[in-house]
C-alpha cells in the first residue's frame, strides 16, 4: 500500500460545465468554489498532508476581462467564506504562485487567511494562483546567487519548498496535460485524469481515485 501525503488537484471544467446547462461560465466557477470546500473538507478527514488545488494559472490572464475579474472578485470572497471551514478543521492555508500581479486589497485578504490559519496543524490547503510550473522555476533561478546549482537548491527556492512532493495529481475534465502545473514536483506523481467536470466530482469519484493509488505500483526507475 503507498503512503499518500500530497495529492494535488487540476480543478478543470468549471465554464463546460456551466454551458452545458445553458448558464454563463461564471455560474461553472461559483459551483466549482463550492466543490473546493467539499473536497478540503475530505482531505482532511482522510488526514492528507498536503492538498494543492489548481485555481488560477499565469496563462488564465488571457481569458476575457469579465471572466478574469469575476474570477478575483470570487477568490476574495471564497477565502472570507472558507476561514471558518479551515479555522473548524484546523488546515493551514498557503498559497503558491506570485502574488505581486493581484490587487492590493486581494493580497491583503491572503496574508490575513495564512496568517490567521498559521497554528493550525492539520492538511495544508495550497491554493496555486497566478501560478505557473515554469514562471515558478524562472522566479526559483534568479534567487540562486551561485554557480553549480544542485537540486537541492533549487527545491529550497520553489513556491513549494516546505512542501513534499506531489505523491497522486488528479486532473478533472477530460483533458491529458498539465497545462503548467507543478512540473518538477510531479516528477514522480501518479497522474489520474477523469473527465468528470469539476462541479460533479464527488466524495465517492475521490475516494475511488485514492484506493487506486494506493495500489500502484510505484518504482521510481527501480525495478
Ligand atoms: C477551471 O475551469 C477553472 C479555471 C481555469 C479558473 P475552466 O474555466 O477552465 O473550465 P473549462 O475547461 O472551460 O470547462
Ligand atoms: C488549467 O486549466 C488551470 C486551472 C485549472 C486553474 P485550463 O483550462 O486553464 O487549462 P487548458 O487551457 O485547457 O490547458
Ligand atoms: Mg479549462
Amino acid at each position: 500500500m503507498n503512503d499518500l501525503k500530497h495529492v494535488a488537484i487540476i480543478m478543470d471544467g468549471n465554464g463546460r460545465w456551466a454551458k452545458q446547462q445553458g448558464k454563463l461560465r461564471t455560474f461553472g466557477h461559483k459551483a466549482g468554489a463550492q466543490k473546493v470546500i467539499e473536497i478540503t473538507k475530505e482531505a482532511s478527514k482522510r488526514g492528507l498532508q498536503y492538498l494543492t488545488l489548481y485555481a488560477f494559472s499565469t496563462e488564465n490572464w488571457k481569458r476575457e476581462k469579465s471572466e478574469v475579474d469575476f474570477l478575483m472578485k470570487l477568490l476574495s470572497k471564497f477565502l472570507k467564506k472558507e476561514l471558518k471551514t479551515l479555522m473548524q478543521n484546523n488546515i493551514k492555508f498557503r498559497i503558491i504562485g506570485d502574488l505581486s500581479k493581484f490587487s492590493k486589497e486581494l493580497q491583503k485578504v491572503i496574508n490575513t487567511t495564512i496568517e490567521k490559519t498559521k497554528n493550525n496543524n492539520g492538511t495544508v490547503q495550497i491554493l496555486a494562483i497566478n501560478y505557473g510550473s515554469q514562471d515558478e522555476i524562472v522566479r526559483a533561478v534568479n534567487k540562486i546567487n551561485k554557480k553549480n546549482i544542485t537540486k537541492e537548491d533549487i527545491e529550497l527556492a520553489l513556491d513549494t519548498k516546505e512542501f513534499c512532493d506531489v505523491d497522486l495529481l488528479i486532473r478533472t475534465g477530460g483533458e491529458m496535460r498539465l497545462s503548467n502545473f507543478l512540473l518538477w514536483q510531479s516528477a514522480y506523481a501518479e497522474l489520474f485524469f477523469t473527465k468528470t467536470l469539476w462541479p460533479d466530482f464527488g466524495l465517492k469519484e475521490f475516494d475511488d481515485i485514492i484506493e487506486n493509488f494506493k495500489k500502484r505500483d510505484r518504482r521510481y526507475g527501480g525495478i
